[in-house]
């Protein structure tokens, strides 16, 4: 390259959809980042809220590298799912690693619900990186949500009425609500409930947004029937169309997404017929406030 003109630190980032969401070339994650082209991918983060990358050859190594640039990585409680030699990456697979064949079902249904990554912790998650390395021909895309978005268009009573409640977010909960076997009695004891402000500040860009997920067990200081109904009415409005970008995965996709001010689900596809392999790492954040 030293022929053209190309400088160091140029990154190309182009809108994915009028939501939110950017994709990014020009860019080798496999290779250590110049501090130019870091600070590149972290503002176009800030501002775009999900970062997609393509055409990546990344192996474990590399994206636990890439990933720890963002800050320390979680190691998940859910231990079923831990890569067995790098446990920071999770493994979200329909093809048993041993056989090669698809297990014929889909491989975590809490992923199937509007939620934000590890909201159940008392410190959730900054950012979270999926890597495609095999994605189905039809089905499994990924949807996000601008949580800014959200709760900017909520009205002024909403707003004023959210500001000092908090709700609880439980694991367990949620995954037996999403269909999943209930958690080991040493998981559970490892990801208590813990509760967290339902509208929280970003610690970066200082904006405010709407913080709830499937995760959400109840409002705290509400009945049941009131929790439930302020929650569905919420999640309608947070994942309207307007809010939301639809990630077609194309095989070597790195995306990244900011599950402070985002939401996200997956979707469904055929899990006998089709092959979908990701890796996800995971980055620790604040505790919301
Ligand atoms: C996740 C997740 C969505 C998907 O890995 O946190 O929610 O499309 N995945 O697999
Ligand atoms: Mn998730």
């Amino acid at each position: 390259m030293a022929s053209s003109n190309w400088v160091p630190g140029d990154i190309d980032v182009r809108p994915l959809s009028s939501a939110m969401g950017a994709e990014v070339r020009g860019v080798d994650l496999a290779r250590p980042l110049t501090g130019a082209v870091w600070n590149g991918i972290r503002d176009a983060f800030r501002s775009y809220l999900l970062l997609s990358f393509p055409d990546q050859s990344l192996n474990e190594t590399q994206q636990i590298a890439f990933s720890r640039r963002f800050g320390q990585l979680q190691v998940h409680v859910l231990d079923q799912y831990r890569h067995p030699e790098f446990p920071e990456i999770y493994l979200l697979s329909n093809v048993d690693r041993r056989s090669g064949a698809t297990i014929g079902h889909h491989p975590d249904k809490g992923t199937l619900v509007w939620h934000s990554d590890l909201s159940f912790q008392r410190c959730p998650a900054l950012a979270t990186m999926l890597y495609g390395l095999e994605v189905p021909r039809t089905g499994g895309d990924t949807l996000f949500a601008d949580m800014y978005a959200a709760y900017d268009a909520l009205a002024e009573t909403m707003r004023k009425h959210l500001a000092g409640l908090r709700a609880t977010h439980d694991l367990d909960f949620s995954r037996q609500r999403a269909g999943e076997r209930p958690m080991t009695d040493r998981q559970r004891r490892a990801a208590p409930p813990v509760d967290h402000p339902m509208v929280r500040t970003h610690p970066e860009t200082g904006r405010r947004s709407l913080y709830i997920s499937h995760h959400v067990s109840r409002i705290d200081g509400m009945s049941d029937e009131e929790s439930q109904r302020l929650l569905a009415e919420l999640m309608a409005h947070a994942t309207s169309d307007r809010f939301v970008y639809r990630h077609q995965w194309r095989k070597h996709d790195l995306v990244v997404w900011d599950n402070r001010c985002t939401m996200h689900r997956a979707t469904e596809y055929d899990p006998t017929a089709e092959r979908r392999i990701m890796h996800r790492t995971v980055v620790l954040g604040d505790i919301p406030v």
